[in-house]
């Protein structure tokens, strides 16, 4: 089995995607690194050990990672747009309880000690971030050697032939940090980027929730009620979608089996300033590189990848 690492800003989609990894029976997941984003990193931290606790699995480390992007000089906290998107506090303001077990150590000592671990006993390390790419930017200045000692890392984020979701061409976590998205596409690491292209594709409706909540369990009723929050507000701002994206449980789905999406061999770059501050874009210096160090998304199997996300999160909640 690989190991998986998440890298999480614990929001409704970031959930999903935790449970779509606990439900998958081909990784192992070894630990959180919690960042910034739909939440604060402390409140991510919070959620996710309260998800864990719910979904059977409170052993799996949960490790504070970075509060705001390289550049900023406080901690990040929230705009009301994302408030509103993820609930004030990220899941859909269903009450969270639990205890909050935060790891020894931070996320950068994690993955040096769970790369040496997978150096020493040859397993497989999966790195998956769905929140800024904070986190990676300081691995990679911190681990000497990490782009080719990890593997290709599969992060939720970006966009290159559709518009984005913050701004005409931004994308929510990588405007909340285009230098560290820049780091990590030009830093030498294999990527394979999972943006909007495909996870506005990838849509849940009301239904599935309803199958969760009729399950009658703790875990099944929150996170269909923390869904249903979710579902309302795309609703109400993407009417024509018919439920939410699942952007974040598509990242796991496609580290976990690529299959899922066509994939774009490419090098990408961050703008980093301007009207189109956090687009991701080829980069032109690097156009005829015989190298291409990231795969972008660009289709996906819908069918398949519902299909998927029902077993795996029902796997999850049994
Ligand atoms: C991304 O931004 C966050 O709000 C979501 O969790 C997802 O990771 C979508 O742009
Ligand atoms: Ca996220």
């Amino acid at each position: 089995r690989k190991r998986l690492v998440l890298d999480l800003d614990t929001g409704v989609d970031d959930a999903l995607a935790l449970a779509y990894a606990l439900g998958s029976p081909e990784v192992e997941l070894v630990g959180v690194v919690c960042t910034y984003g739909n939440v604060t990193m402390r409140t991510a931290v919070r959620n996710t050990c309260a998800l864990l606790e719910l979904l059977g699995h409170p052993e799996v480390p949960v490790l504070a990672g970075a509060d705001r992007a390289l550049a900023a000089t406080s901690p990040f906290a929230p705009p009301a747009a994302v408030r509103r998107i993820h609930g004030e506090n990220g899941l859909g303001d269903q009450p969270v309880s639990g205890r909050c077990r935060c790891a020894p150590g931070d996320g950068v000592a994690f993955l040096r000690d769970e790369l040496r671990r997978a150096e020493g006993d040859g397993a497989e390390l999966v790195y998956v971030p769905t929140g800024p790419l904070t986190n990676l930017a300081h691995m990679l200045t911190s681990i000497p050697g990490l782009a080719d000692a990890l593997g290709r890392v599969t992060f939720m984020g970006g966009a290159l032939a559709v518009p984005g979701n913050v701004t005409p061409c931004a994308e929510a976590n990588v405007a909340n940090d285009p230098a560290a998205a820049d780091a990590v596409l030009r830093g030498g690491l294999r990527t394979r980027m999972v943006g909007l292209d495909v996870t506005h594709q990838a849509v849940l409706a009301r239904d599935d929730t309803a199958a969760w909540r009729e399950l009658g369990t703790p875990a099944g009723i929150f996170l269909a009620d923390v869904t249903d929050h979710y579902i309302s507000v795309y609703e109400e701002n993407n009417p024509l979608m018919g439920g939410c994206a699942l952007h974040d449980p598509l990242a796991v789905a496609a580290a976990i089996d690529p299959s899922l999406v066509g994939r774009l061999p490419t090098n990408l770059r961050v703008d980093l300033e301007g009207p189109t501050r956090g687009r991701t874009v080829c980069d032109p210096d690097r156009l005829r590189d015989e190298e291409k160090t990231c795969e972008v998304a660009l289709t996906v199997d819908v069918p398949r990848f519902l299909g998927e996300f029902r077993a795996r999160v029902a796997r999850a909640l049994a």
